[in-house]
């Protein structure tokens, strides 16, 4: 570069032409190359930085389409006579999910909404002029073509209008940096510079052979820029199950399995849950056409039946009424992971463990920024002699510790398949945030299995612990598969 350089010794560079002159096809060699020789003081280096600004998924629909208010009011103008949310939604101005954000930025541009009737005000005046300024701004950005444009070059009450409304516009700095001779630098004789292998990367076939013994070796400095590589790497949430598997196998516990489909008796029944229970019914659970039912020894429901009538020989009263068998044998899309390590216990009734499992479950829920129909937890449990609720918490808080939140406190709950129930809570960013719940199975629940040891039980949500871990507000970023968020995720 410092060669290049001298050839026009007065010359001030930008990285174009020094890419040009020196044969590079990256820029990261030039920022090297030049933050060296800035340095030794033969170079001056200068920097500015620029806010760029370019249109986001939304905003490039935007461009095309033109924004939604802009339909609603293209088309409104067009009516005649009284229109309203009816005539909106029947046609085609607008998708479905577009309308209540419609409405709300047809009223902020002060259009209401009359008993279902849009109320255009007499002067129009400021609502064309409003959407025209927007459009202006969005057709400016759009002309760039993904170069982007300049704060500077950009209306800033329109940035500050836009960066509120979400994936419409996004921002980056970009550094611009020029280099120039010093007087030591020009006063460098090119005769005098001799060009030097330097080894920057250590490969199979350099080491195979000899030259590596007189090599000279570039040395790292890890504080200079460079290109961020565009490399594979695991999913965040591969790479976060493969985390906490790896801490939980730390602490002693075996990794279990089992199937997503289930049956009511062994994700309810078997759990002591009351079978007219709310969250059986089908707004929560995924019951399934095949298998509709799936066969249960009969001595086995009717164990959950003596239980759940009358306490069986647990000593508890039971819930009372008639059990159904019917009901156990129904199939279904497990709920929780608890029949993972239920099942384990009735697999192995006289051997203490610590075993957990990570396994995605589903429940009828709504797609909304907190909630999935399918999403994963971390269960598990201690049988063992003497396994109490102080075993719990101390397993729970060195759990989160190793993860990296090591303050952590439970608080008294509800469910009906242990006694006590706890919550348990993490701070973060000085909030507590609810992750999970756990206790102590009840004899309901064990005697009928052949369990002789209390057992420890805890379940946890994958995904909220994810949210945690990666910053995010929105649960459905993990799986929209948003390439360019995925390709920023660090290496966990
Ligand atoms: N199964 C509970 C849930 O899905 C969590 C839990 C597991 C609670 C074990 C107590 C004991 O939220």
């Amino acid at each position: 570069m410092l060669k290049a350089m001298l050839l026009e010794p007065e010359r001030v560079w930008d990285l174009a032409p020094l890419l040009e002159s020196c044969g590079w096809d990256d820029q990261a060699h030039v920022a090297g190359a030049g933050g060296s020789l800035a340095e030794l003081g033969l170079v001056n280096q200068t920097e500015s930085r620029k806010k760029i600004w370019r249109l986001a998924s939304e905003g490039q629909a935007a461009a095309e389409n033109g924004l939604l208010e802009q339909r609603i009011w293209d088309w409104l103008s067009q009516q005649e006579g009284q229109v309203g949310m009816k005539e909106l939604q029947a046609s085609d101005v607008v998708e479905k999910r577009e309308s209540g954000a419609g409405i709300g930025l047809l009223k902020d541009l002060g259009i209401q909404l009359e008993r279902g009737q849009f109320v255009v005000p007499s002067s129009t005046g400021a609502i064309t002029a409003t959407l025209e300024m927007r459009a202006k701004f969005i057709s400016q950005l759009s002309e760039s073509n993904g170069n982007g444009v300049q704060e500077n070059d950009l209306d800033s009450s329109q940035i500050d209008y836009f960066t509120a409304r979400k994936g419409i516009i996004t921002s980056s700095e970009e550094v611009t940096r020029t280099w120039k001779l010093t007087t030591e630098g020009r006063a460098v004789k090119d005769s005098a510079l001799e060009e030097r292998l330097l080894v920057a990367d250590i490969t199979p076939e350099l080491l195979q052979g000899e030259e590596w013994r007189s090599a000279d070796f570039k040395p790292y400095d890890v504080t200079r820029e460079a290109p961020t590589p565009q490399v594979g790497k695991s999913h965040p949430m591969q790479a976060l199950i493969e985390r906490i598997r790896a801490i939980f196998l730390e602490m002693g516990f075996t990794e279990i399995d089992g199937n997503y489909v289930t049956t009511a008796g062994w994700n309810m029944d078997a759990l002591f849950i009351p079978q007219d229970h709310p969250a059986r019914e089908m707004q929560d659970t995924f019951y399934l056409d095949k298998p509709k039912s799936v066969p249960l020894p009969s001595e086995r429901t009717q164990q959950w039946a003596d239980v759940h009538e009358s306490g069986g020989e647990t000593g508890s009263t039971g819930w009372g009424g008639e059990f159904s068998s019917e009901i156990s044998q129904k199939g279904m899309l497990r709920t929780h992971t608890t029949v993972n390590t239920v099942r384990h216990l009735e697999e192995n009734p006289d051997k203490p463990c610590r075993v957990f499992s990570i396994g995605r479950v589903f429940r009828k829920e709504s797609i909304d920024r907190t909630h999935l129909p399918e999403f994963h937890q971390i269960e598990g449990i201690i049988m063992e002699p003497g396994a109490s609720l102080p075993m719990l918490v101390t397993t729970l808080k060195e759990f989160y510790t190793k993860m990296g939140y090591p303050e952590v406190r439970v608080r008294p709950a509800y469910f009906p398949y242990t006694e006590p129930s706890m919550e348990v809570e993490v701070k973060w960013r000085g909030q507590w945030l609810e992750l999970g719940g756990a206790g102590i199975f009840r004899p309901e629940v064990t005697e009928p299995l052949g369990v002789k040891w209390p057992v420890c039980a805890w379940g946890m949500g994958l995904e909220r612990l994810a949210m945690l871990v990666l910053g995010l507000d929105d649960i459905r970023q993990l799986y929209i598969s948003d390439l360019e968020w995925l390709s920023q995720q660090p290496v966990l």
